[in-house]
């Protein structure tokens, strides 16, 4: 049998044909920045937001939207993102007779800090360079630029902003304000602030910050079993092979349905059961992979688990054997010597400081599903 690419992809953007599900939260995000809304996409790490939001943008370029992309945590410096924002809004803008007069003006405007390379075609900004270079006093000019370009242009952009939480960095709030201020002018163009924290996320669309109320929030949930069995068993069947509806269970639950981890997990039983030419794949054989993973990370666990302290192991060992919804229940924390609730809590609340744990729909879960996994090992 030729061999045959691995069809289970993760910590990559998924193309359009190994996209599961989402097809109304992706209607609904392509409708919405079409409309030249302001969306807010939230989730904790690694449940599909950058893939969602990637494939959005290729069926806004199919309608002849012109679309940006930026991921906020790319930058080192409020100056860096400034210029790439502006850069890529140019280029997606172009062709440069089009952003040729605004370029000029934009020049004139904020000399002597902004230098365009007006080459052919190929824009490449610099705003001011060294240390004390503030760059605060042009965001605005620069944020603007969207709504200049596309006003009375017979177009519409569609731009993301990727892990957006992280813009709170570069300055303390001026930032969000300059934001704020300019992209509530622009009609023709939509936006999706789209973050990883839920937390420092629903911060900032809190009452008293510049983007509260500034447009729809969309949470991306979890993506529902019954997708996943459908697109892995179906992969695997097209290469000859099945897997067992309990091998499967015991896939999707140890990844806890984390898509990432789904991916991540039926990659490798896929490379397994090509190396060792299986046809009939079930849970042992999810469990051998699952073993491996779990080996492959133990050196990190283990330093991860040195730094932590006595209660916060407990709490993990708590939350690993018996789940999140029974973490307070006494005896639970009478048979992991947790305490009172009080400071469960707080160890809790510590270990999604350190990101290890988030929330998703009231409860704490592991970030990295195999942690736990490795906690049962170890505890066994
Ligand atoms: N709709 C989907 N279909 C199939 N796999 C998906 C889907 N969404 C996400 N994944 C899997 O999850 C991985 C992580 O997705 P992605 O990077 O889009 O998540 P994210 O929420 O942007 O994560 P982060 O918060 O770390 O930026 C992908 O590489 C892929 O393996
Ligand atoms: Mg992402």
């Amino acid at each position: 049998m030729a061999s045959l690419e691995n069809p289970f992809v993760f910590g990559e953007i998924i193309d359009d044909v190994n996209f599961v599900d989402r097809t109304a939260e992706l209607k609904q995000l392509v409708r919405d920045l079409a409309d030249g809304q302001k969306v807010f996409l939230l989730s904790p790490r690694r449940f599909g937001k950058s893939s969602l939001v990637a494939l959005a943008l290729l069926k806004l370029k199919k309608r002849h939207i012109h679309t940006v992309s930026l991921t906020v945590s790319s930058y080192s410096s409020y100056a860096q993102f400034l210029e790439k924002f502006a850069e890529k809004v140019l280029r997606a803008a172009g062709p440069w007779d089009r952003v040729k007069d605004w370029a000029t003006r934009f020049a004139r405007q904020v000399k002597p800090d902004v230098n365009l390379n007006l080459g052919t075609g190929e824009i490449s900004l610099s705003l001011g360079k060294g240390a004390a270079f503030d760059p605060a006093p042009i965001a605005p000019d620069v944020f603007a630029l969207p709504g200049e370009l596309t006003r009375n242009a017979g177009f519409r952009m569609a731009i993301c902003l990727d892990e957006f939480q992280q813009i709170s960095q570069f300055d303390s709030g001026s930032v969000e304000n300059a934001i704020r201020n300019q992209v509530q002018e622009q009609r023709e163009v939509g936006y999706v602030f789209a973050g990883s924290q839920p937390s420092l996320m629903q911060e900032m669309l809190s009452a008293k910050r510049p983007f509260h109320k500034a447009g729809p929030q969309m949470f991306l949930d979890k993506i529902p079993a019954q997708d996943w069995r459908d697109f892995i068993t179906g992969h695997f069947r097209k290469r000859g092979r099945a897997l067992d509806d309990p091998g499967l269970a015991t896939l999707l639950a140890s990844a806890d349905l984390i898509p990432y981890d789904v991916q991540r997990i039926a990659h490798e039983l896929w490379d397994y059961a090509e190396l060792n030419d299986k046809r009939q794949l079930d849970g042992s054989d999810v469990n051998r992979v699952l073993d491996s993973l779990v080996s492959g990370q133990s050196t990190y666990y283990e330093l991860l688990w040195e730094q932590l302290s006595a209660r916060q192991r407990a709490a993990l060992q708590a939350l690993a054997y018996r789940g999140a919804s029974e973490i307070y229940a006494q005896v639970v924390r009478e048979e992991f010597r947790l305490g009172p609730a009080s400071s469960v809590q707080r160890a809790l609340q510590s270990l999604d400081a350190r990101d290890i744990l988030d929330r998703y729909q009231g409860n704490y879960f592991f970030l990295d599903p195999l942690f736990p996994c490795w906690i049962r090992k170890k505890g066994a």
